[in-house]
């Protein structure tokens, strides 16, 4: 590990397919900061027991994680590629973590309320917990910065109070995570229909997949929700519009996005013809990323090759802060 350089570190859970949000919330900053910074990206298995406690499906979906990050663009060379539950230090110091939470914050969590609500016969303890296990993943490494979506900026905010915490009882261990995106704002890519943001399980028609065919793709923009347009000129969008302006923004080129704004603001927009700009745009985006992962997923050779190297740079890593950190709390006798 090169020394004096940033610390980054991200994960994704391995839950179902990986979307457009992953992708502009997450992956297309790891792809960015792999050159400069020392990273650390990694597949959230153990977070993915919280929700589904099944395993059958759960070695396809890390391959699958794994590959689409590699097609995406992340360099295993370059950044440590791996495994959450191949680091062990990891449930060390989500276990002296969990003495500095309290219960009052962890049932305030959104993502917990959330989750409690679509699972109320399996609000396990690991779900209660879950913010501390991420910041768990997160300071092993001492990383300051984080890359994701707007979705997980709760999450940070919480890191910090644990990190708080811990340096103020113990010593100062750790430095402060900070949510991180290369634009200004962290993202929330939305979801087609207009009524949330693009999810793994949810909502999966309104969700463009990296695994989406072609044909799927064109299908899911064309039913996207729109009406009849706006009748007075320069009028603000409705959300749904917006969203599709949005999705817009992220694939097509900056002519094509001016094209249809002012298209809005004279109320001559056809709406049809928009979808199918954005449909073709998408597939012409995705359609790379896909292929690429589908030959990166079956080689299951080459992707434990690289879980193993990726896993052991982070226990290098993480072994170095747990002996930190068991001699600052004091746990050598
Ligand atoms: P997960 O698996 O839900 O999502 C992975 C990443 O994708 C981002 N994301 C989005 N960004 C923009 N728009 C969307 N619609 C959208 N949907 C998802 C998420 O913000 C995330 O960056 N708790 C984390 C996994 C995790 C982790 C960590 C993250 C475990 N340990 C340590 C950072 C650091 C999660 O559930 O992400």
């Amino acid at each position: 590990m090169s020394k004096g350089k940033a610390i980054v570190m991200s994960g994704i859970r391995p839950t179902g397919f990986l979307h457009l949000g992953n992708y502009f919330g997450a992956m297309r900053n790891y792809v960015k900061l792999q050159e400069e910074y020392t990273c650390f990206f990694m597949v959230a298995d153990l977070h993915a027991l919280t929700t589904h406690p099944d395993t059958k499906e759960l070695k396809s979906n890390v391959h699958r994680v794994l590959a689409e990050n590699i097609a995406c663009g992340i360099n295993p060379d370059k950044a440590a590629l791996y495994c959450q539950s191949h680091v062990r230090e990891t449930s060390e110091l989500y276990l002296y973590l969990n003495m500095l939470a309290y219960l009052g914050e962890l049932e305030k969590t959104t993502t917990f309320k959330d989750k409690a609500r679509l699972q109320p016969d399996n609000i396990n303890a690991g779900l209660l917990t879950y913010p501390v296990l991420q910041t768990a993943d997160i300071i092993l490494h001492r990383a300051t910065w984080v890359p994701v979506g707007k979705d997980q900026e709760q999450h940070l905010e919480m890191a910090r109070n644990f990190v708080n915490r811990f340096n103020h009882r113990y010593g100062d261990v750790f430095p402060e995570p900070m949510a991180y995106n290369f634009g200004e704002d962290l993202v929330k890519v939305p979801s087609l229909d207009g009524t949330g943001k693009m999810s793994k399980s949810e909502n999966q028609l309104a969700t463009l997949y990296l695994a989406d065919t072609d044909e799927m793709i064109r299908k899911k923009v064309m039913k996207a929700k729109t009406d009849s347009g706006p009748t007075s000129p320069n009028s603000p969008k409705p959300d749904y519009i917006e969203n599709i302006f949005q999705l817009m923004r992220l694939v097509s080129s900056p002519d094509t996005i001016a094209q249809f704004e002012s298209a809005y603001d004279e109320c001559s927009i056809r709406y049809g013809d928009m979808k199918k700009q954005l449909a073709e745009d998408m597939v012409n985006f995705i359609a790379p990323i896909r292929e690429k992962a589908e030959s990166i997923r079956t080689n299951e050779t080459y992707l434990k090759e690289i879980m193993e190297k990726g896993a052991e740079k982070a226990r290098e890593s993480a072994s170095a802060t747990m002996k930190l950190v068991r001699a600052t709390m004091g746990l050598e006798y």
